[in-house]
């Protein structure tokens, strides 16, 4: 613990350090951390409100929707449309942008979020999350599309909670990441792992082996050096994780490095890749990278990428800086 300081101190601390900071930012986090104590109450509480389970339809992304994927959009929908600092939204689980309706104000941020990444563990009662990336809005505060589709590098803030067994939100402002925990106690998030950085190399790797048979060439030539361990050109073992819960993963990594993977692959020429660019990669993006860590295609630096659409999908490589440089040297050396 780092003497006692709250979310809203610390974030109190940081708007002293910009003279022309309205508070608006520092609302609108609290904001946030509010909507994500009410969606770790219902995943928390989970058969016991009757809240597991399919909703009986599905998303934007053809994916079928489980009842909390819509009880956590609807949520984060209610608390950001009715706050104030927001001009607009955009959420994973809807296909256009949301605007703010007449009877409340606007603010001068955009937000974009997944509300319960990994949501295909819940029935297992594995660890879920909430990922946010937060955007200027545009002067008029009447938002259109190409005012969301903006890089990765143009975030001013982003973050996650992660709903495991203790709740905790990783956040950077581009000046560093620092996490918090949630007190259950007395319903605050608490300062207890200042200054995050990722170790720079790693023994550890994750991505979804049953896709082997569909990856690009480097992809299976990293993968394959590390399998063979201590025998093969690493001379070292390595470990394999695999959650399928990609708040879990990078947390994972943001606490003892590692690089995680999911690649570009031939299985749908449609898809250039399974996580979304604007709800999964570019936040995460912001975050390891601000870590000391790494995000990357395989061919570029995600936080580059100009978005071209909502809903697009990416291949990602992120995590330990060296490992993720290994395999872009892979992809270069491939042509
Ligand atoms: O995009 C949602 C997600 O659940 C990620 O959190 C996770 O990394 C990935 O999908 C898991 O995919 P798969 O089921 O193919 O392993």
């Amino acid at each position: 613990m780092s003497n006692n300081v709250t979310l809203n101190q610390f974030l109190i601390q940081q708007q002293r350090n910009v003279l022309e900071a309205s508070g608006t930012f520092t609302l609108l986090l609290n904001t946030l951390a509010t909507a994500c104590k009410a969606i770790a109450h219902q995943v928390k509480q989970g058969d016991l409100i009757d809240v597991l389970g399919s909703a009986g339809s599905e998303n934007v992304q053809g994916e079928v929707q489980k009842k909390l994927d819509v009880i956590t959009h609807d949520i984060m929908v209610h608390a950001l449309q009715s706050s104030g600092q927001v001009a607009g939204l955009a959420s994973e689980e809807e296909e256009e942008f949301l605007t703010i309706p007449g009877e409340y104000p606007k603010g001068k941020y955009l937000v974009l979020f997944d509300p319960l990444d990994g949501s295909s563990n819940i029935d297992i009662n594995m660890t879920v999350g909430t990922i946010f990336s937060i955007l200027r809005a545009p002067e008029s505060l009447e938002p259109s599309l190409g005012d969301f589709l903006r890089k990765g590098s143009e975030q001013v803030c982003a973050g996650f909670v992660l709903y495991g067994p203790a709740t905790m939100m990783i956040l950077t402002t581009g000046q560093g990441v620092n996490g918090f925990t949630l007190d259950q106690e007395i319903g605050e998030f608490m300062l207890t792992h200042p200054n995050i950085r990722i170790p720079e190399a790693t023994q550890e790797f994750a991505i979804n082996m049953s896709n082997q048979r569909f990856w690009e060439a480097p992809i299976k030539r990293y993968v394959d050096e590390c399998v063979l361990g201590d025998t093969g050109p690493r001379g070292k073992n390595f470990n394999m994780r695999w959650i399928a819960s990609m708040v879990a993963e990078v947390y994972r990594i943001l606490t003892r490095g590692g690089i995680f993977m999911y690649p570009y692959d031939i299985r749908d020429p449609s898809k250039p890749g399974r996580l979304r660019l604007m709800y999964e990669a570019n936040p995460m993006g912001f975050i390891v990278e601000q870590a000391g860590g790494l995000c990357s295609t395989g061919r570029a630096r995600i936080l580059e990428l100009q978005p071209s659409e909502l809903h697009q999908r990416v291949p990602v490589i992120l995590g330990s800086k060296q490992e993720v440089e290994r395999v872009e040297s892979y992809f270069q050396s491939q042509g």
